[in-house]
């Protein structure tokens, strides 16, 4: 449990308070859809859109994290349905990619680790066989996309590389932990920057795994430092050193938080950007949301001098997007908002709610209403 004040304790009881009650009436209106974003504040439907989409784990694991959190079957309903749904994913093959972390770890994931179904564990399974067919033994990666992005590596894979620690402990087998520590220990050396920004994408030597190029991706520009990417880092590295135990993963964590907390605005809203013009503001939501839980996880790591930085960091990010960015009325859906997908992005997705906003939120009040199962 964490060593909050009594005040904040307060405050993470009635935002929790807050999420169930809106929840409660939002997830069975939406129970036949995975959603991704509001139009008009009601949840869009990837199942329909693209059932490949690689958000389509987040509203099953909000569900799970609520199920957890409350003990309420319909949440459990409402994410064993969303499940079933993204079977018809495995289908599509060819448009898979390496965020099928991201889109079984918390949903079947979830599921098997808590009611052990059969279905659930196959499901996870193969998501884990797809990821870990991924990887390249030559240059010790996991290629993200497909067609010729044959080296591409994107710093968004450290949230998906859990779910091969997943199956090692699962198959008693540490061939997938080792893809993932391989991969791990690659991109701390051609994404993690010595001064603890984070390269996006860098397209990596098929033999030798030589960076060959960096490209700014979904930030400003080559060079810049996109939030969410930081964002993916800080949890993605912290979550690996839970799963290992090596020092250089925490260490890498707070070196990228170090950076983040250094660099939040004043009022501890997220931009999109750190390194970009000061006009226009763009902010996002969602790289705070998974700051948040990475500083969670982090604080409950470090020794008892050291977990203030971290905790308070956490709270004044949450508390901050819960004043300007949450939306508690009925006539909107989703929850957080001023999410965004990219610096450089269609206009809809610009200060727009996105599910994984709300997954992150959730998932760091959760933590610090003191559920210690991990996700991830
Ligand atoms: N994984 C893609 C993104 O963070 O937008």
């Amino acid at each position: 449990m964490y060593n909050i004040s009594e005040a904040d304790k307060k405050w993470v009881d009635e935002i929790w308070a807050k999420i169930d009650s809106k929840l409660r009436t939002v997830a069975p209106l939406n129970k036949d859809k995975i959603p991704y974003t509001t139009v008009d504040g009601v949840y869009n439907d990837m199942a329909k859109e693209d059932i490949t989409w690689w958000t389509n784990g987040f509203w099953p694991g909000m569900m799970w994290l609520m199920y957890v959190g409350t003990k309420n079957e319909m949440y459990k309903e409402v994410a064993e349905n969303a499940e079933k749904m993204l079977d018809a994913a495995f289908e599509e093959y060819d448009h898979l990619h390496h965020d099928v972390g991201f889109m079984w770890h918390i949903s079947s994931g979830v599921n098997y680790r808590l009611f052990g179904g059969k279905k659930s564990r196959v499901r996870t399974s193969i998501a884990a066989d797809m990821l870990a067919s991924r990887y390249n033994s030559s240059g010790k990666y996991i290629r993200a996309w497909n067609e010729d992005k044959v080296g591409w590596v994107i710093i968004d894979c450290m949230m998906n590389i859990p779910l091969l620690y997943w199956a090692s402990e699962e198959y008693k087998d540490p061939r997938f932990k080792y893809i993932a520590m391989n991969h791990a220990d690659t991109v701390m050396k051609t994404h993690i920057r010595p001064d603890g920004s984070v390269n996006h994408i860098v397209d990596l030597d098929p033999v030798t795994g030589e960076p060959k190029e960096a490209f700014g991706g979904q930030g400003y520009e080559l060079g810049s430092s996109w939030s969410r990417g930081q964002a993916w880092a800080i949890y993605g590295y912290v979550i690996s050193y839970i799963h290992t135990g090596k020092q250089e993963y925490l260490d890498t964590a707070k070196r990228v938080a170090h950076y983040f907390i250094a660099n939040v605005c004043d009022d501890w809203l997220p931009k999109a950007d750190f390194r970009c013009p000061d006009e226009p503001v763009i902010y996002d939501s969602t790289a705070g949301a998974c700051t948040a839980c990475g500083l969670l996880e982090i604080a409950r790591l470090v020794p008892e001098h050291e977990k203030k930085l971290y905790l308070n960091a956490a709270m004044n990010l949450l508390k901050a997007m819960e004043k300007n960015f949450c939306n508690w009325t009925e006539e909107e859906q989703s929850i957080l908002q001023m999410g965004t997908e990219a610096y450089f992005c269609r206009p809809q997705g610009k200060h727009a709610a996105i599910i994984y906003g709300d997954y992150y939120f959730i998932e760091a009040i959760y933590k610090l209403k003191g559920f210690d199962m991990l996700f991830w």
